[in-house]
């Protein structure tokens, strides 16, 4: 080395060259492979370090040192730039060749839209408000008591066996077997408004329930009923048979006419099973119905001399079934967008 400014000059063209190696490399296994050769023995910069100690002046030493330092500054910090600047590029490039296309299946934008039972609900709902009820709902857990007990059926009911019940595991060892379930029917609700609300009271209370049952094509082990009560003075089945009546007009509309013929449940006496009619001819079996049984009255909080009243239930999937002409009840909970989108 002659002098400080051949020195110089050799530092400059060191880094000249590095830093476009630096901005040549294109991927980062690239960059890295420069950063190495920069880095090792053979490196412009290397050697002029290895030389600095034959510099005797050492006001001239010292700046050298100094000039090579800033150098070796500069070129890291143009790698660790560029090395930035190539990782990303990358990673995007990876981002985009490993998305995926979800948009295949859809051709147009469309807007979701209410499940038919929820619009059977909801309309079943509008036309009892028509006729003066409120709508009122119960818990899907219930208690033996709620379900069974309240409703005229003791322990020993064979009713219960009826209602192929679905129980939850007790949640501790000094909890009674079997006595949390899943509602068998929207009748437990009965017993709930009659002890917080007072008479006179017009509820209908919608929901789900649950039975064991295997799915055919009328039957699911959850499905839907309405239950509806009325708790007034002077009630009687003739009000029954009118509401019966004046709903399956309101919501088939007027070419339906209902019946009602006799049957039993343990929470009503005397006890019926209705039916509508279509403009055909052909009858369809709904629920049931009834007077209230003076000890479910009571199970409310009522007291059967001063007040009479009337319940019935339904099933709301099937009405939905009917008014749609489904042919499998099943199809309404495969939640395939063909069938849901015929009703939407
Ligand atoms: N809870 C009865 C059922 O699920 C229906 C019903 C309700 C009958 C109210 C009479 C009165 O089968």
């Amino acid at each position: 080395m002659s002098s400080s400014s051949t020195l110089a000059s050799e530092i400059s063209q060191a880094q000249t060259e590095a830093l476009s190696a630096i901005a040549g490399a294109l991927d980062a296994a690239g960059l890295r492979s420069v950063q190495a050769e920069l880095a090792g023995k053979k490196s412009a910069l290397t050697v002029l370090r290895s030389q600095l100690g034959k510099i005797q002046d050492a006001e001239e030493r010292k700046s050298a040192g100094q000039a090579i330092h800033a150098c070796a500054q500069t070129i890291e910090a143009a790698i660790g730039e560029r090395m930035a600047l190539l990782l990303a590029g990358e990673r995007a490039q990876q981002v985009a060749s490993e998305a995926m296309d979800l948009s295949e299946f859809v051709t147009a934008k469309r807007r979701g839209s209410t499940h038919i039972v929820t619009q059977a609900t909801q309309r079943l709902e509008d036309v009892f408000i028509g006729l003066g009820f409120q709508v009122a709902e119960g818990p899907e857990v219930e208690t033996d008591f709620y379900n069974f007990e309240a409703l005229n059926m003791p322990k020993t009911h064979p009713a219960r066996s009826e209602f192929d019940t679905m129980f939850i595991e007790p949640a501790s060892a000094d909890q009674e077997p079997n006595s949390v379930l899943l509602r068998t029917h929207t009748s437990p609700v009965q017993i709930r408004v009659m002890q917080s609300w007072k008479p006179p009271i017009y509820a209908v209370m919608p929901g789900r329930v649950f039975r064991r049952d295997t799915p055919d094509a009328t039957h699911m082990p959850v499905f839907h009923q309405i239950e509806g009560i009325v708790v007034d003075k002077g009630i009687t089945f003739a009000h029954l048979a009118g509401i019966i009546e004046a709903f399956t007009k309101a919501f088939f509309g007027n070419e339906f006419t209902s019946r009602l013929r006799p049957s039993f449940f343990p929470f009503t006496e005397p006890s019926a099973e209705f039916d509508i009619r279509r403009a055909n001819g052909a009858w369809i079996e709904l629920g049931g119905c009834g007077m209230m049984h003076p000890n479910v009255l009571r199970a409310g909080g009522i007291d059967p001399d001063e007040y009479t009243g009337f319940a019935f239930g339904f099933g709301i999937d099937r009405m939905a079934k009917e008014r749609h002409n489904v042919e499998d009840i099943r199809e309404m909970y495969t939640n395939d967008l063909r069938f849901l989108r015929q009703f939407s």
